[in-house]
């Protein structure tokens, strides 16, 4: 049955966000709403959508955050795949969260810079041992023949990494998003959203406007 997509709707109502709530920090900020993401339970609530932008054309995928500092946001990826080659061309990309069991989203712009090899190291070396086979197997967003293609290689790799510690692919390592903008959104009813959004300015000094929704 065809479901009625227009009439899918919802009315926000959880909680509001003022001015008075945020942290001077947006990095700060984001850890809050981060942690009572992942203690009230929410799956995958490290998901997120990382926008490129390479010959004026987006393209947007869901990559997963593994770390949060305070310079930024990393992720990891395979440097070879259309993402990485869009950020060699153009460094400049954006992140997208969205919370639905808070009816919150935040969306972050910034420059993407590669993790350091021993950050990349260290990460890869806690991954599954399938992953990291999987790391080798996979020259990501290539086209391939067919999904025989991919079990006869990984059949190869664990031959090849037998009774060995599988090591880190070269092509295979983190990005740090480092952001320039950082704004939070809390749905509110009738579409009249709270929408706080920080601009680094001059100085590293961090400005809070708030948008129309
Ligand atoms: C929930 C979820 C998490 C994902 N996490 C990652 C990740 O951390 N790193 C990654 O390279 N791809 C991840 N992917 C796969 C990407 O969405 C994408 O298919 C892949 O990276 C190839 O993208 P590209 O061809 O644009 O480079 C994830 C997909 C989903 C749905």
């Amino acid at each position: 049955m065809d479901h009625n997509i227009a009439k899918i709707r919802h009315d926000y109502h959880l909680k509001g966000l003022s001015e008075a709530d945020l942290k001077a920090d947006p990095l700060k900020q984001f850890r809050l709403w981060f942690d009572e993401a992942v203690e009230a339970g929410i799956s995958e609530a490290n998901a997120m959508l990382l926008s490129t932008v390479s010959n004026g054309r987006p393209s947007a995928r869901v990559v997963l955050l593994k770390d949060l500092d305070e310079q930024g946001f990393s992720f990891f990826t395979n440097y070879r795949s259309r993402k990485g080659r869009d950020m060699e061309e153009n460094s400049q990309v954006a992140l997208t969260f969205f919370w639905k069991e808070f009816e919150r989203q935040v969306r972050i712009e910034g420059a993407a810079v590669k993790t350091s090899e021993e950050e990349s190291s260290e990460y890869f070396a806690v991954r599954p041992r399938g992953s990291q086979i999987g790391a080798w197997v996979s020259d990501q967003s290539e086209v391939i023949p067919d999904r025989e293609f991919l079990e006869g290689k990984t059949k190869d790799f664990e031959t090849k990494f037998e009774g060995q510690t599988v090591s880190r692919p070269p092509h295979w390592g983190g990005y740090r998003v480092i952001p320039d903008f950082i704004e939070f959104w809390q749905g509110r009813p009738s579409r009249l959203h709270d929408r706080l959004a920080y601009t680094k300015s001059e100085g590293n000094v961090w400005k809070i406007e708030r948008l129309s929704p």
